[in-house]
């Protein structure tokens, strides 16, 4: 077998075996397969999709790829959370106290940003000290201690789509449903958790662009949870517009906490709260509007926040030296109407070239940078409005920013509903 037969088969649009995946995927794994042949195989999976059988082996070749965490030390329920990725998504810091607050257990293994999207280890990294590497015995002594750990994915559990991921990131090879369900689910089933929720995005600033494909994902997760013996949910929400007031990594963590203060009510409050109430109905078999009480509890009697303040101390983190950068600029509105629409993408992107995310795998991001917004969907604009804020690196001068890419206005009085969950995929059966 040569990786180039690979590669053609996959190419003109036939199923690999698993002898075949195998092949590819574990010799890249040992070096013997060099970057740009494991990019034009994964860009070949991007373009002609894969079947059931192809994801289910993939994911299997990810796992078995490094150890698997046995949480059976750990005293309570597990539940764990993950996001297909969005623009100013940090659900997963609110989620994870939340649920951590309301005496479940939660192990969480976390990503770095992909394409436009961020990544919950690099917005922890902006807080000095956060230490996001964790042994297998750190994770697990601290979950069971404190009811939380959120680690990056180790060298030791799926390394081989910690390779792919980073490689994917950097070569148009993010926005697939087969790589990204395996890459999910690999590191979902290896960190161990019983009941598993995962929020599908859906929009134009998230990987997956339209609900069809969404419930593809969501259909194929949730097969590879049955054979992994593991409780799949999925809810699918829109990512047409950034989600909450901020993006840019420690600007986010900011965000967070004044989530967890109760400082702030927004849809993103809204969609964390749906989300954690979700999972602590699973763990707790309970119904999800008792779920929800408890929920609001904890936020209401800062339980969460105090869940939060004592993960980042348990990790190393100081939270006052958490820094965003004072060279600012502002976006001034030259003109007046009411936003109708944001576009999430734009904004990712935006992002990414202020130096929030890579554009290569040696880039180094800077946690101060990113933008807040000041003007959401919904709200009336007079010219001369602040509409976003710009953190730019301390040795930027200037960006360029057209409102015509970024706002949509309209000059009527009608405020667009936000929808921002769909519930309805998950009463389907898959
Ligand atoms: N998150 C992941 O962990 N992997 C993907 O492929 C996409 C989002």
């Amino acid at each position: 077998m040569s990786i180039v037969d690979v590669i053609n088969k996959k190419r003109l649009g036939y199923a690999l075996n698993n002898e075949e995946l195998k092949y590819a995927f574990n010799n890249y794994m040992r070096g013997n397969i060099t970057d740009y042949q494991m990019s034009a195989l994964l860009m070949a999976i991007c373009i002609n999709g894969m079947n059931d059988e192809e994801i289910y082996y993939l994911t299997d070749i990810f796992i078995n790829s490094g150890d698997t965490l046995d949480l059976s030390k750990i005293n309570g329920v597990t539940v764990d959370k993950h996001s297909t990725g969005g623009v100013g998504d940090k659900t997963t810091l609110i989620i994870a106290s939340i649920v951590a607050a309301c005496s479940l257990k939660v192990p969480k293994m976390s990503g770095r940003g992909l394409g436009h999207t961020g990544g919950t280890i690099d917005k922890l990294e902006s807080i000095p000290g956060f230490k996001t590497e964790l042994t297998e015995k750190e994770f697990i002594n601290q979950v069971d201690e404190i009811g939380l750990a959120i680690t990056s994915q180790t060298g030791h559990l799926a390394p081989l789509d910690k390779k792919i991921y980073a490689l994917r990131d950097v070569t148009g090879t993010v926005e697939s449903i087969p790589l990204i369900a395996s890459s999910i689910m690999s590191k979902k089933i290896a960190s161990g958790a019983q009941n598993i929720i995962i929020d599908i995005k859906v929009g134009n600033g998230a990987l997956i662009k339209n609900k069809e494909d969404a419930k593809r994902l969501s259909g194929i997760m949730k097969k590879i949870g049955k054979r992994y013996n593991r409780c799949v949910e999925t809810m699918i929400t829109y990512m047409d517009i950034p989600l909450g007031t901020s993006i840019g990594n420690a600007l986010e963590v900011i965000e967070v906490m004044d989530i967890l203060q109760g400082k702030e009510e927004n849809y993103l409050v809204e969609l964390s709260k749906a989300l954690a109430s979700k999972m602590i109905s699973m763990g707790k078999n309970i119904t999800v509007l008792e779920a929800s009480k408890e929920v609001d509890e904890v936020l209401h009697n800062k339980k969460a926040y105090e869940k939060f303040l004592s993960m980042v101390k348990y990790q190393g983190g100081n939270i006052d030296k958490i820094k965003v950068s004072s060279n600012k600029k502002e976006i001034i509105s030259s003109k007046s109407g009411h936003i109708i629409d944001m576009n999430a993408y734009e904004f990712g992107k935006l992002s990414l070239s202020l130096g929030g995310g890579r554009i290569t795998k040696e880039d180094k991001i800077d946690p101060s940078v990113g933008i807040v917004l000041n003007k959401k969907i919904g709200d009336d604009v007079k010219k001369g409005d602040v509409l976003c804020t710009l953190y730019l690196k301390t040795d930027v001068s200037d960006v360029e920013f057209d409102i015509n890419n970024y706002y949509t206005f309209e000059n009527r009085n009608s405020k667009k509903a936000v929808d921002i969950i769909d519930t309805t995929v998950n009463k389907e059966e898959f």
